[in-house]
């Protein structure tokens, strides 16, 4: 018998005109995982995850969900396949309460008013968001307004969960906080691809990591093999450990 990979995406590209954004990416994800996708500015990280979502469609290559490619889908397919993601620009339904927002993204899963009221409560407490959950969304700081991101993708339900750069802007308590849910939503058997530039977050919560730069691979490893990578130090840790 042949294992079916749980998510694969193979040789993707797309171009932009003139630039390949992302250049002939290929990787594999085991269940349960939090895979760690790093590179500089500009590298083509986000456009992975637009590409993963098919919020943008492939210039070339395929993307394989449970052995199946997921090509060409709607954006709101991919979510109900179980691919969950957040936006590194956060987009919260601004003139909503928080619990409201979560509403929203429950009914992806569920019918009733009552049943997204509950999905929404159940998953505002698991984020520890629940005594935010009658304040506008504009009104949240920062942290919050990342946390109600997480919250949003989370009553989606995924399997597979994309986070972007969800601790930027966060203040060192708030970022332990940040790292503890991530971890407890991998606990619960979510698998997380994790884009993050907090060395200090990606570092100590990946299981693997993969490295690009101009939309192509450096290289792939254990976060100390990659952080410890010529090629990643300079192109990547070099701005901020030069
Ligand atoms: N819709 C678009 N149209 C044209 N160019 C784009 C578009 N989206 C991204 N790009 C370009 O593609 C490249 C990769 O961008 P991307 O946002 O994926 O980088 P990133 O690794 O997420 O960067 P950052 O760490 O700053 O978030 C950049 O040069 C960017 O300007
Ligand atoms: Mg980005």
């Amino acid at each position: 018998m042949i294992a079916v990979s749980f998510f694969e995406v193979r040789e993707i590209s797309k171009r932009f005109g003139g630039l390949m954004a992302v250049n002939g990416v290929s990787f594999q994800v085991e269940p349960g995982e939090i895979f760690g996708l790093i590179g500089p500015n500009g590298s083509g990280k986000t456009t992975i995850f637009n590409l993963i979502n098919q919020y943008y469609p492939l210039t070339s290559g395929d993307i394989v969900f449970h052995g199946k490619s997921i090509k060409g889908l709607k954006t709101y397919q991919i979510c109900h396949l179980g691919i969950g993601r957040t936006f590194q620009v956060v987009k919260p339904l601004k003139r909503m309460t928080v619990l409201e927002n979560v509403m929203a993204s429950a009914f992806s899963r569920v019918n009733t008013f009552g049943e997204a009221r509950k999905l929404a409560m159940e998953t505002l407490a698991f984020c520890n968001l629940l005594p935010e959950q009658d304040k506008a969304a504009k009104s949240l700081p920062i942290a919050g307004r990342k946390r109600l991101e997480i919250t949003r993708a989370m009553a989606t339900k995924p399997e597979l969960l994309l986070l972007d750069e969800t601790a930027a802007g966060l203040n060192p308590g708030e970022l332990d906080e940040a790292i503890d849910l991530i971890k407890r939503i991998r606990d619960r058997g979510v698998t997380i691809i994790i884009v993050e530039h907090i060395m200090k977050v990606i570092m100590s919560i990946s299981d693997r990591i993969h490295a690009i730069n101009y939309g192509q691979t450096i290289t792939e490893g254990k976060p100390e093999d990659v952080a410890n990578n010529k090629e990643v130090i300079e192109a990547y840790l070099g701005e901020s450990y030069a």
